[in-house]
């Protein structure tokens, strides 16, 4: 089918996908590339997508030496046994199809002496499994996939915002966006709809994420009544530069680099002795966060990063982002001085609850990548396979979606309009009220949400903090149900989108501190001083929390198939 615009206030595509970064992108191509008309929503251009600010690589096992079973253990062990072991399998044995393909394609990945791809050690992994392209690996795959995307012709709605899903008789329908450039919305209707709209990193106060990782995909999803999973899983990079959280890649750790506390100590003796620096993100985010807490960190609350003893050639060579942030953003030349990290938020394991092929419970909706949770990533995600999890993952789901659309049939076309229309109307008249009348602006209800979050939802949390947590939840979602946009111009306007995010970031912390709260053990990054061990007899499970006016928590069971648990030592 050819794209149908039938009239200016409702466009028509085979399938939609909602963002472009690399899951987004990936999917839309191989949804052109099976015959479909397939087009990318984005609310920016696709190359200032979140994807183009991953650094330090993407994993596969790509040796002689090395196996996906091996890949595979690695991830397991690292998600703390809650990953589903089926999704892993495929996550793995895909990987190396999925690089060589990005290879094939034009992304200049880092060379050895013999012209094969580099592979540098990651936490985690008992093998030098991840590819690189220096340090700006993710910014080096997302031109490669756009650069196939313009190719192949692909339609992109850059700076369109999407407010609401469709949803007619239980089915996704579509969307509604609203062009930033001059407020206008439309209605876009599809057989199959893909969010692919990355992670929530800023509703937390100290991240690496840009700020435009506000989580708005899941809670559209969460909205809808699809249900969220694992949401209490949230990632803390040990390394953010101190100061603006600026991610300093685990490449940086790979390539040999220390953490050294005020006493000038390699500190990661006493939490990993095996594996030191290179254990994986949640020890080592914990760790220097217990040596801050414990006053051997320095004042303000951070640690060293030294990368001094590899030379600065090295340095040059590898790891030439990470010293050009430092020198841009804390007058600090690597070479010469060791770099001030701290943790900072940096990945959601969580999100909307989908398959191996990236379909979520509602038929016709699919989600892939950060906004969505498969379960690959389980309570800790190993580095390096989050760019995997977006090429893989998407791949899957662009064909996923084009085998529902020829198998289930369109939609009726009645049904479809009677949808359309009125949810764009009733969005207009949303819109319409938050911007009449005076009320209190989503800029000090989005600090305190971020405070919150830091801290009784971070690398440590317990009962009493989890329930305070809670109260300033419900006290910050009554005001933003008051809350109004001053500004009325049509042009760009950021207070509104940023109100319209506002919300459905407080429904995320919601879900976030209540799972957290239920949950009474530690495993991977959900870390409780009040229930220190991993309890599998009463919590290998998967979390569900669906939208009602408290959240609802059910739970599922973890697919487990080659590795059964056990004590997770490094
Ligand atoms: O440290 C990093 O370069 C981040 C990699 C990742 O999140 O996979």
């Amino acid at each position: 089918m050819t794209e149908i615009t039938l009239d200016n206030d409702l466009v028509s595509h085979d399938i939609i996908v909602i963002g472009a970064g690399l899951a987004g992108l990936r999917a839309a191509i191989e949804i052109h590339d099976m015959g479909m008309n397939v087009a990318v929503i984005s609310k920016v251009h696709p190359i200032r997508s979140h994807s183009g600010a991953a650094q330090g690589g993407i994993n596969a096992s790509l040796g002689s030496d090395d196996s996906w079973e091996a890949h595979a253990f690695d991830t397991i062990k690292g998600s703390d046994y809650l990953a589903d072991q089926d999704t892993v399998e495929v996550l793995c044995k895909e990987a190396p199809e999925r690089v060589i393909e990005m290879e094939n394609w034009g992304c200049n990945f880092s060379r050895r002496e013999n012209g094969r791809v580099a592979q540098r050690p990651f936490g985690g992994a008992g093998f030098p499994r991840t590819c690189f392209a220096g340090d700006r690996t993710g910014h080096n795959l997302l031109h490669t996939l756009y650069e196939q995307v313009i190719k192949r012709n692909i339609r992109i709605y850059s700076e369109w915002f999407v407010t609401k899903l469709l949803v007619g008789k239980g089915r996704c329908l579509g969307c509604v966006a609203m062009n930033m450039a001059d407020s206008k919305i439309v209605a876009f209707r599809s057989e199959a709809t893909i969010l692919a709209t990355g992670g929530y990193g800023r509703i937390y106060q100290r991240s690496t994420n840009a700020i435009i990782n506000r989580g708005h995909g899941i809670s559209l999803a969460y909205n809808a009544g699809v249900p969220l999973e694992d949401m209490e899983f949230v990632q803390f990079h040990p390394t953010t530069l101190f100061g603006t959280n600026i991610l300093i890649t685990e490449g940086a750790r790979g390539e040999g680099g220390y953490l050294l506390n005020k006493d000038n100590e390699r500190f990661m003796e006493r939490y990993a002795k095996d594996t030191m620096e290179l254990a994986p993100r949640d020890i080592v985010a914990r760790a220097i966060q217990k040596e801050v807490d414990e006053g051997r960190g320095f004042p303000g609350g951070f640690v060293h990063l030294d990368l001094r003893h590899l030379g600065k050639d090295r340095i040059d060579k590898r790891l030439a982002g990470i010293r050009q942030i430092s020198v841009d953003f804390a007058g600090i030349d690597p070479v010469k001085k060791p770099i001030p990290v701290q943790p900072g938020q940096h990945y959601s394991m969580g999100g909307v609850s989908s398959d191996i092929n990236g379909r979520t419970p509602m038929t016709g909706l699919y989600a892939i990548g950060e906004c969505a949770c498969i379960s690959v990533h389980g309570a800790n995600r190993l580095g390096g396979n989050s760019l995997l999890d977006t090429v893989v993952f998407g791949r899957r789901a662009g064909a996923a979606a084009v085998e529902h659309v020829r198998l289930s049939g369109r939609e009726d076309e009645d049904v479809s309009l009677d949808v359309s229309g009125k949810m764009k109307r009733d969005e207009e008249k949303e819109i319409g009220d938050l911007m009449t009348g005076e009320g209190e602006s989503f800029a000090t209800i989005r600090d305190e949400l971020q405070s919150v979050m830091q801290q009784y939802a971070g690398i440590f949390r317990n009962r009493q903090g989890l329930e305070h947590a809670l109260e300033e939840i419900s006290k910050l979602k009554k005001r933003a149900s008051k809350l109004k946009v001053k500004s009325r111009v049509k042009v760009f306007n950021l207070e509104l989108m940023n109100a319209l995010e506002l919300k459905g970031m407080l429904e995320l912390g919601h879900v976030i501190i209540m799972g957290a709260l239920a949950r009474e053990e530690s495993r991977g990054a959900h870390y409780r001083t009040d229930h220190l061990e991993r309890d599998d007899e009463n919590w290998l499970k998967h979390t569900l929390a669906y939208k009602d006016e408290e959240p609802r928590l059910e739970y599922k069971a973890v697919n487990i198939g080659m590795f059964q648990p056990q004590k997770r030592e490094y």
